[in-house]
């Protein structure tokens, strides 16, 4: 079995969304995807049960630290799973995030065994595969802001090299998490215009998978948001945002 089938999911998930001009820090539902490879659990099986305990301990698990991960069960009824929240996102938001997500996730794959979940706040994911420490290349999807920038050439290098500084600063922090800006210059701007950004790995990831996964989505860049003023490539395992506005709480 190649390592691209140990991954959560293995359908591709690709989903361009068009998301208006927004400033907004409101918690919005952004997508999820349910695992057919993985197959289906009956109701009141071991498996839903396992599954059901297991959220319920990552909604309290990951809050404090913005992250969790776990398991429960023995095979074959073993589910995998984490929850991350975005690592400016308060333990109370986090909180209100994870335990919004997981009922949601039931309802929207009632019995697949494997899937995932994304708001602006969180992602959950659960699954058979033991994915720990995996790149997941898979399931992505991107968003991006509908509006063009008037230089698309000088502001596409200058979005990816803020993302490029970020993936290594956040490559370099336990967490997995950096969040920055950096002035606008060019035609983009004169540096008085701004470009805010913030990347994220799952911190089941060593720091090197880390950067993989930033490099693999921030190489994304020209087909999910070539010339946008805004834009993300979201996965399981990393993500990036940028927005011509702050979108991060300050801390
Ligand atoms: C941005 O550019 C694309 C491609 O040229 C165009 O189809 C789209 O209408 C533009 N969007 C806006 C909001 O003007």
């Amino acid at each position: 079995m190649s390592s691209k089938n140990l991954v959560l999911l293995h359908c591709m998930a690709v989903l361009l969304l068009v998301r208006s001009v927004s400033s907004s820090q409101d918690n919005a539902f952004l997508f999820h995807v349910c695992s057919d490879i993985e197959g289906t659990f009956t109701t009141k099986s071991p498996y839903e049960t396992n599954l059901n305990m297991l959220l319920g301990s990552l909604s309290y698990k990951a809050p404090p630290t913005g992250f969790g991960l776990g398991s429960a069960g023995q095979s074959p009824d073993k589910v995998n799973g984490l929850a991350l929240c975005r690592g400016d996102v308060s333990p109370a938001d986090c909180r209100s995030c994870i335990t919004a997500a997981t009922p949601e996730l039931r309802k929207r794959c009632p019995n697949n065994k494997g899937g995932a979940i994304w708001y602006d706040f969180c992602l959950v994911k659960h699954s058979t595969i033991n994915f720990f420490g995996k790149i997941d290349y898979d399931n992505k999807f991107y968003l991006y802001n509908v509006n063009n920038v008037t230089d698309p050439t000088s502001f596409n290098a200058q979005t990816k090299n803020l993302l490029s500084r970020l993936s290594k600063e956040a490559a370099a922090v336990k967490k997995l998490y950096a969040a920055g800006e950096d002035n606008l210059y060019g035609g983009a701007g004169s540096g008085k215009k701004k470009l805010y950004g913030l990347v994220q790995c799952t911190r089941d990831l060593t720091s090197e998978a880390c950067t993989a996964c930033l490099d693999g989505i921030i190489g994304e860049l020209p087909n999910c948001c070539d010339g946008k003023e805004g834009g993300r490539v979201v996965g399981t395992s990393c993500n990036f945002r940028y927005e011509i506005y702050p979108f991060v709480s300050s801390s």
